[in-house]
């Protein structure tokens, strides 16, 4: 009685002191937040022996020593959900500011991507290396699977992105690189697999939110979202700053790689600069997707279906809705609807099609032409006036033109507030979906 143990075994661990003398243990530095006036990390194989008078650390050969507290450092405005009802709204609505600080931080004033010395030394074995392998779990796999589509237009490098749960070592050596995307930079899967891969003398490169967190410390170079953090359980700005930096990373590629012109990746850039006020555009739209998301509250199952870049889009709606308002949502590619799913299609079926005008756009006509003739109701996001879609469909949600590569930032983000309305006009627990936790830090 009256004495807590705790054992790091791997992964992260913080031990916070209160104003009082009281002590949290927590895997999340974040939540100490409020608790704790300052905190130190109980490092793999340390042993601490928490009682209400004191605390004992030591380590793995129970050799006591000193804790080395650390300052909390807390943000209050991060903190607080401020005018919102939900910490998932507030982290919607401030993705324009920080996918803005997110593409300056790497930016130079003369709009260059400027990268750390680490990454410069990085460069040789980038123009010889011959494949990238991107890791993640959940949301950051997302947006690993966008990041395949902006390496193969700006770089000849194949990409592939593996579940970091079913990532197989075997299949890599040290001439590939690898990336890892994780908000949390302590997912236990991640972290698993990064490790393996590291085994097999492969370079790291960590896309992370949290500096300091256990990804962060074990790659080779960090190159840091600057999303803020982030506390609804279910992904945002994580999300788009995620793609912020594998869209510049892809056109350091290729630049590395000689397989994009300097005008291209200038002009590229340029329209990227244009995005955070695009986000504006859109983010100011939500009022409609509230209305909408009245008509299909009710709904049992959802399909998301897009092509090409918008497929990962299609993947990240459905896992969106059915983390926090538990409908059953399905993401697929809408060239997959005739090798199967199409026979799940009726009237009581409601469809997202992600129907932007790229590359795909002809193709997703078609899908949408089959998904009317067995009588489903479609919701198309739509760039730009399409009058050519807006009567095939029931519902139209718009977002501004841009370059095509640049679609992905502005059409997850209706898809956002789709998810966010309906979980609250079900009454469901938006910030703390059951079941779920912010950083998934066990296997
Ligand atoms: O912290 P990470 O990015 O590694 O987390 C990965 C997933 O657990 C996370 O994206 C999860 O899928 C989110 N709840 C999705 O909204």
């Amino acid at each position: 009685p009256e004495q807590l143990v705790a054992f790091n075994a791997g992964g992260e661990l913080y031990i916070g002191e209160g104003e009082d003398g009281q002590l949290v243990i927590t895997s999340d530095k974040n939540a100490l937040a409020g608790y704790a006036r300052r905190f130190f990390s109980l490092n793999k194989d340390q042993l601490a022996v928490l009682t209400p008078k004191q605390l004992k650390l030591y380590n793995q050969d129970l050799i006591l020593l000193e804790p080395n507290w650390e300052k909390m450092e807390v943000n209050v405005e991060e903190l607080s959900k401020g005018v919102f009802p939900h910490f998932m709204l507030k982290e919607i609505f401030e993705q324009d500011k920080v996918v803005a600080e997110t593409i300056n931080s790497f930016l130079t004033t003369d709009e260059q991507i400027e990268l750390t010395p680490e990454f410069l030394a990085l460069e040789p074995l980038i123009k010889k290396s011959s494949r990238l392998i991107i890791i993640a779990c959940g949301t950051s796999w997302h947006a690993g699977l966008v990041a395949k589509y902006f390496f193969a237009q700006l770089t000849n490098l194949p990409v592939s992105v593996e579940y970091a749960s079913e990532f197989l070592p075997e299949t890599i050596d040290s001439s590939d690189i690898v990336v890892a995307i994780s908000q949390s930079g302590s997912t236990a899967d991640t972290i698993r697999a990064v490790e393996l891969a590291e085994g097999r003398g492969v370079k790291l490169i960590a896309i992370c939110n949290v500096a300091g967190s256990t990804l962060a410390r074990l790659a080779d170079i960090c190159l840091l979202t600057k999303a803020g953090i982030e506390i609804g359980v279910a992904s945002t700005k994580a999300f788009t700053t995620q793609l912020v930096v594998l869209l510049l990373l892809a056109i350091r590629f290729g630049q590395i790689k000689n397989t994009i012109t300097k005008e291209l990746s200038s002009k590229l850039i340029s329209q990227f600069k244009e995005i955070p006020r695009l986000i504006k555009e859109v983010l100011l739209r939500n009022k409609y997707i509230e209305d909408l998301a009245e008509k299909f509250s009710s709904a049992h199952n959802f399909l998301y279906l897009g092509r090409g870049l918008n497929y990962p889009i299609a993947l990240e709606g459905a896992l969106k809705l059915k983390e926090i308002s538990y409908i059953h949502a399905e993401g697929l590619s809408a060239g997959e609807m005739k090798h199967g799913p199409i026979a799940l299609i009726d009237k009581d079926m409601p469809v997202l099609v992600l129907a932007v005008k790229d590359e795909m756009y002809d193709r997703v006509i078609n899908n949408i032409m089959e998904i009317k003739a067995r009588e489903g109701r479609i919701i198309a996001v739509i760039s730009g006036d399409d009058e050519n879609i807006t009567s095939k469909v029931d519902e139209v949600i718009k977002i501004p033109e841009t370059n095509n590569l640049l679609l992905p930032f502005l059409s997850v983000i209706p898809l956002q507030f789709l998810a966010y309305y309906i979980a609250r006009l079900k009454g469901a627990n938006i910030d703390k979906p059951r079941n779920l936790a912010k950083s998934v830090t066990v296997e």
